[in-house]
This record gives C-alpha cells, structure tokens and sequence, in this order.
C-alpha cells in the first residue's frame, strides 16, 4: 500500500523529469503500481483509513509521485455536476483542447507541494485525450473527451508526466489574474478541504 512517506515532494529531480512510456502489454510489476495508486486515492477519501494512515485527500496521483516516473495516472473525482469519474490512465496523449480556459477559484493542490502557493491556473476547458484505460484487469484504447473540474484534474495529473507541477503555471507578477476567456468552474457546495492531485 502507498503510505504517506511514499509520496515525493518538490526538491526531488524526479518531479522535473519526463515520465517514459509504458510498456505495452502491461507487465505485473506495472499492473500492481497502477492497482496501488488506484487504491491510494480509494484510501484517502476514506476518512477512517485516510486519518489511521494521515493520508491528505486527493481525487488523482500520477506514478512519478511514488517515484516512478512511468506515464500513468489515476484520475478518481466527483465533478461539478455530481457525477464520479474514475480514469486509471495509462500512456495518455491530448489530441485537442478548446481555446475556452477554466480556472478553480480555490486554487489547485498537490501532494508533492505541501505549501501554500495561492494563485490560479488556468487550463484548457475542454480537452480530448486518446489513452489506454484500465478497466477489469484488461487494457482498452479510448478517446475521452473531459470537461471543467475533470479536465482540470486530468490536465494537473498529465502535467506530472511532463515533469511540470501547478505552481509552474501560477503567474508570479499576477497570480490571481482572470484573462478574458477563462471562467471560474463553480461547485454546487464548495468541498470543505481542497483536494489533492
Ligand atoms: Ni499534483
């Protein structure tokens, strides 16, 4: 199981590198990291366990976090709406983003960053991404086509296989700055803690 010392924090190089492809088909050794990031998010939406384990809630985790810098990530998330979306990635590739950006007025949060970094990121709205999707233990090619709070999730956890982190994007000179074509992604109930990826 992931625990808490297994994450890697800004300072590590590892963090600043391009994660390497995935072999495919998935070897075992691959299987089971993927399987264990999976279940590292399940953990820490669990309160018992988040608390026994001190597990910062987090809705995605991409491999080079425990160390691993192979291109895999895990988005697990409720978006605006309400709706669940789990997408165990594996090799993933944007073949399209809208010009429209979007931006979460409380900021993004990163395991790898335990510090305040206040400022907004604005990413793409909509972005299409063709990957191979874990499901039921097999492997299957898809185009995914992920909007607002998901596309967020999803682009924060891809920048990680491209050795970015979010304070990379925050504009220094004017870090709450609102450009005209981005628009705040606005929660029903705003989630009491700022969620991790
Ligand atoms: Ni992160």
């Amino acid at each position: 199981m992931i625990k808490a010392t297994d994450i890697i924090v800004e300072g590590n190089p590892l963090l600043k590198e391009k994660s390497k492809e995935v072999p495919l088909p998935l070897s075992q050794e691959d299987e089971k990291l993927l399987l264990s990031m999976i279940e590292y998010i399940d953990n820490s939406m669990d309160e018992e366990i988040a608390q026994e384990y001190n597990l910062t809630p987090s809705v995605g985790i991409a491999a080079v976090q425990v160390g691993m810098p192979k291109r895999m990530l895990v988005v697990w998330a409720i978006d605006e709406k309400g709706n669940e979306h789990l997408y165990p990635m594996i090799n993933p590739q944007i073949v399209s983003y809208s010009d429209e950006l979007s931006y979460l007025p409380m900021g993004e949060a990163c395991l790898s960053v335990p510090r305040e970094a206040p400022g907004y990121i604005h990413r793409p709205t909509r972005v299409t991404v063709d990957t191979y999707l874990y499901e039921k233990g097999a492997l299957k090619k898809v185009r995914l086509r992920l909007k607002n709070y998901i596309a967020i999730v999803f682009q924060h956890e891809y920048d990680h296989l491209n050795g970015l982190l979010f304070v990379d994007r925050i504009n220094q000179a004017n870090p709450f700055l609102v450009p005209e074509n981005s628009k705040p992604i606005v929660f029903p109930e705003e989630p009491s803690n700022n969620q991790q990826a």
